[in-house]
């Protein structure tokens, strides 16, 4: 099958390759021309782990290819997926459309034949109709004797580790309101349906809002362990038995009970603000949602206090170590990470910052002003009067815990990831703060 993909970002980028993988001859198009540059150069713009091989591999073999030009790419091809951002509208938390229905228009002028036009991108109840509304009066408008049918298929990709997520998915989501829409989305995902992979299909509004209830369901799941988190603070009890201990019953399910600096990252943030919009909308209260968009923006604000406080309640010329900046380990990506919220509240409360990550310090640069840029996570500790951990990337599960102290004026650590046990950083002689855990 041929495929275009608008948008070659974390989703565009990702599904693009997969589907050249699967056998597809796949055009993946932007309007970035840096972007397009870099990959026509063989160099990967962003972060994912087993991207580059993917890439080079199926661009070898011909199959995968990308443009700034959509017109022949869209001409030649039986779907077109638009996987460009949606990002918070300023002001009113909905997700903003244009880049959408920009990409729709463009789509519509160079349709021929007949096509599916799928959003991939995450997008409110609704914008399935209205793309569907730009494509019939662009095409009448023009005079075009093309065809199309219109399809919803929602990415539940995890940016880190997006490939296998695509490869392996526990459910590929399909609304489409025409048979040969259906049949041409069964065609392209069929080396998953041979894999029995569940491919759902439904109508359109159903499909988007299943990416939207999802995303709000995690996004809870995670709130809820961390006010949990905070009782354990208060009471006594560890909120990692906790999570194991109630994970434990299938009807809870262990994931997403990991306590924390609150969710960050280019999806759950925007996405439970975009489906508050959609229940202000339609008069429909959705007061769990709203709870945890709450409850998660004050607990990120909240974080700085705790390192505040856990330094002796003033950080005025004292130096904070931070290691991790993006929202996950195993991504560049920046977008509502918790550091933003961090990072800026301990400077403007008089530290010095030395921050470090793996993979995120370009994006950090412009992010971060007054944050000093270190070349790895001791360069950070050095001469600072306590480290936090923020992100749990790897390299920094495993510090050398000796090197540390040394490093540091004070052997004083706040583990916003609970990645270190509290008995063993206290026999190795640290003061250490974690989530939802005794002190030591
Ligand atoms: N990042 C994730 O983990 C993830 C997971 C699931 C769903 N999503 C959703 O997928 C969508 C894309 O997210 P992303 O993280 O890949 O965004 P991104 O910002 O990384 O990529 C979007 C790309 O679209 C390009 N673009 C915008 N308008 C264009 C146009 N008219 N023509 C061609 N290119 C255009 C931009 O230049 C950019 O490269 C969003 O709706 C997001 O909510 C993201």
């Amino acid at each position: 099958m041929r495929v275009t993909m608008i948008g070659t970002g974390y989703v565009g980028l990702v599904s693009g390759a997969c589907f050249s993988e699967f056998g597809h001859d796949v055009v993946c198009i932007d309007k970035d021309a840096l972007k397009i540059e870099a990959l026509n150069g063989g160099e990967i713009p962003i972060f994912e782990p087993g991207l580059d091989d993917l890439v080079s591999r199926n661009v070898a073999e011909g199959r995968l290819s990308f443009s700034l030009e959509l017109k022949q790419a869209v001409a030649e091809s039986d779907a077109v997926f638009i996987a460009v951002g949606t990002p918070s509208r300023r002001g009113d938390g909905h997700a903003d459309l244009s880049y959408v229905y920009a990409a729709a228009e463009e789509v519509a002028d160079a349709l021929d034949g007949h096509t599916v036009v799928v959003t991939k991108s995450t997008v409110p109840v609704g914008t399935g109709r209205k793309v569907r509304e730009i494509v019939s009066e662009r095409l009448a408008a023009t005079g075009s004797t093309a065809t199309f049918d219109i399809a919803s298929n929602p990415e539940f990709l995890r940016e880190g580790s997006a490939i296998e997520d695509f490869m392996r998915p526990n459910r590929v989501v399909v609304g489409c309101d025409g048979e040969a829409g259906r049949d041409i989305m069964r065609r392209l995902y069929r080396p998953l349906s041979l894999r029995e992979t569940p491919i759902l299909f439904a109508d359109i509004e159903t499909a988007e809002l299943i990416k939207y209830a999802a995303n709000a369901f995690l996004a809870t799941k995670i709130t809820f362990i961390n006010e949990i988190a905070d009782l354990c603070e208060k009471t006594g009890g560890d909120v990692q038995a906790v999570a194991h201990g109630i994970g434990l019953d299938n009807r809870i399910g262990s994931k997403f009970l990991h306590p924390g600096p609150g969710y960050g990252g280019s999806c759950f943030p925007k996405d439970t603000r975009a489906l508050l919009a959609t229940g202000q909308e339609a008069g429909v209260e959705l007061s769990i949602v709203a709870a945890v968009e709450n409850a998660n923006r004050r607990r990120k604000q909240a974080m700085a206090e705790r390192i505040i406080g856990a330094c002796g309640g003033d950080v005025m010329g004292k130096t904070i170590a931070v290691l991790g900046l993006t929202f996950k380990p195993n991504t560049d990506d920046m977008r509502d990470s918790p550091s933003l919220d961090i990072v800026p509240a301990l400077i403007a409360a008089g530290a010095t910052v030395r921050g470090y990550d793996p993979e995120g310090m370009d994006e950090a640069a412009a992010l971060l002003p007054g944050m000093v840029f270190c070349e790895d996570a001791y360069d950070a500790m050095t001469g600072a009067d306590a480290v936090v951990v923020l992100t749990e990337w790897n390299q920094f599960r495993a510090l050398d815990l000796n090197r540390t102290k040394e490093l540091l004026k004070a052997p004083l650590m706040v583990d916003l990831r609970n990645v270190y046990d509290p008995d063993e950083m206290a026999q190795a002689g640290f003061v250490y703060h974690s989530i939802g855990r005794r002190s030591s």
